[in-house]
């Protein structure tokens, strides 16, 4: 091995800092962050703070996951988008009951067969993006706490 290799190889393990260290163990529930691109947490926000938040953070960052996913089919993206009717008569409520009703059995095992790429996307994606925007822990089963599907779909059991 070169010199010059040998050395770069050792820069990149000290870049590295070698095995990954334990992290902090999470704490019990769901770690209450700060909404994106606020100082407060998404439950402490007033109403208008919480549509300027959905203006200025979700909508520009969500359009970028779903667009990921579909552009043709998210090119309108919107409050619409997420809430339906509620967006357009203000009341906002979520989960919204005009978006598909899941059944929550099995790992969603119905949508998984039904449609395979849109539930993974929305798994993978969709869930984790808007949690980490609201600050909110990932849904976890363990707990049953932090944001997942039923924060925007309801859910049938
Ligand atoms: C990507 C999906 C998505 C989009 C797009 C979106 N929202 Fe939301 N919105 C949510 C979710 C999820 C919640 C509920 C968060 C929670 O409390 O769990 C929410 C909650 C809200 C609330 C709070 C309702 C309450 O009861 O306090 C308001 C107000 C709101 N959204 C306004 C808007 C506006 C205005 C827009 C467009 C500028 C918008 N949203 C776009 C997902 C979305
Ligand atoms: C931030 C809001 C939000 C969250 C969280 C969310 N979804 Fe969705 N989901 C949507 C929207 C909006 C659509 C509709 C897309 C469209 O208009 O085609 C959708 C569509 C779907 C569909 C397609 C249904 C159909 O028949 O076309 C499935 C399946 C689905 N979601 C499953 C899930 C699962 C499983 C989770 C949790 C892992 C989840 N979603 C979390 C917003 C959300």
């Amino acid at each position: 091995m070169s010199r010059l290799f040998a050395g770069l190889l050792l820069l990149v393990l000290a870049a590295c800092g070698g095995a990954a260290p334990e992290g902090p163990k999470a704490p019990e529930g769901p770690a209450v962050g700060t909404a994106a691109g606020t100082s407060k947490a998404w439950k402490d926000l007033s109403l208008s703070e919480r549509k300027s938040f959905m203006k200025t953070q979700v909508v520009p960052k969500m359009t970028a996951t779903f667009q990921s996913f579909d552009q043709k089919d998210f090119a309108d993206m919107s409050c619409v988008t997420c809430h339906g009717t509620g967006a357009k008569n203000g009341t906002f409520v979520m989960p919204n009951p005009e978006l598909p009703h899941l059944t929550a059995a099995d790992g969603f095992k119905k949508h998984r067969e039904a449609k395979p790429e849109i539930t993974k996307f929305m798994m993978e994606h969709v869930a984790p993006d808007m949690a980490g925007l609201l600050g909110i822990a990932p849904y976890d089963p363990k707990t049953q706490r932090g944001f997942g599907c039923h924060g925007c779909h309801i859910i049938e059991h």
